[in-house]
């Protein structure tokens, strides 16, 4: 990553591989919060999309508003998990693993809850260095599946794990080792966390999916049908419950009213290009 001038504008970020898928997740985050009637406000974001010196259209495309509103009702489904918890824990422990340049700190925070980002090292350096820590929001880096990132946090006052992006570019072993490092280690936690389902996994993997431009989305290893869900619980017997997170209405007819129901009918549910849940342990 090239250093910025001195008022930090035009900082340069070279990323590629997974790591630069964050600076997708990023520009749909800032492209709907830039809207009139965004469902999604996330200043910081638009702030970062600004700051950095990056070709995102030239790589991603324009972004579509169907597609920067679908990312956000995904990120408001996250950030209403981390909200329910902190009213619940308001001195907690959110874990964010592959944090990437996510803002939700600063969407959701209560003023006291503990922040926790685990970090591949190239995107550690780039998140530090637009984001640095501060006295309750830190990057560690370190791969989430060195499961040595557990002894980082402090369980006292109760602790959630977020992995929103993250395990479908893990393979799947890998997914469930960390789903069980999480689930033995945090009792009375939770894992909150997104899903392709198997056509969009096994298409990335055939590397079809391409934007315009010619990005081309890294493999996704990981994919798993809605009705694979409660699958999860095997990965570790303290994982009792796993469930669905519906996604927020959103704005016009498809988020407003057909997005909504799709969840409910089987024969479209996996047409959904992801779904997040929450894995809680006990
Ligand atoms: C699609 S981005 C998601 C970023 C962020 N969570 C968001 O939603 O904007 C994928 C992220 O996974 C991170 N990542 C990939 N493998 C990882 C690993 N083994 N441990 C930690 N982070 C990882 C990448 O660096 C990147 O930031």
């Amino acid at each position: 990553m090239a250093d910025a001038g001195p008022d930090g504008q035009g900082r340069r970020v070279e990323l590629s591989g997974v790591p630069e898928t964050l600076l997708w997740n990023l520009y749909m985050r800032a492209a709907e919060a830039r809207r009139p009637r965004t469902v999604l406000d996330d200043p910081k974001a638009v702030e970062l999309v600004d700051r950095i010196d990056y070709p995102f259209e030239e790589t991603f495309g324009a972004p579509g508003p169907l597609l920067a509103q679908g990312h956000a009702l995904r990120v408001r489904t996250f950030d209403a998990a981390v909200r329910a918890f902190l009213a619940e824990h308001p001195d907690g422990t959110v874990v964010t693993l592959a944090e990437g340049l996510e803002t939700q700190f600063w969407r959701v925070d209560n003023g006291r809850a503990r922040w926790l980002g685990v970090e591949l090292p190239e995107t550690a350096e780039v998140r530090r260095a637009l984001l640095p820590d501060e006295e309750r929001r830190r990057t560690l880096a370190r791969s989430a599946l060195d499961l040595s990132w557990r002894d980082e946090v402090d369980p006292a006052h109760g602790v959630l794990i977020t992995a929103q992006g993250l395990l479908m570019y893990l393979r799947p072993a890998e997914v469930r080792d960390l789903i069980a490092g999480c689930a033995e280690r945090f009792r009375g936690g939770a894992l909150v966390f997104d899903a392709v389902p198997r056509w969009f996994s096994a298409r990335t993997m055939r590397g079809e999916m391409r934007t315009a431009q010619g990005y081309r989305t890294p493999p996704m290893p990981w994919g798993m049908d809605a009705g694979e869900l409660p699958k999860v619980r095997t990965a570790h017997p303290a994982i009792t419950d796993v469930r669905e997170v519906p996604p927020p209405r959103g704005r016009g007819f498809y988020y407003g009213a057909v997005a909504p129901l799709m969840r409910w009918l089987p024969a479209v549910r996996n047409l959904r290009p992801t779904m997040t849940a929450i894995a809680r342990f006990s």
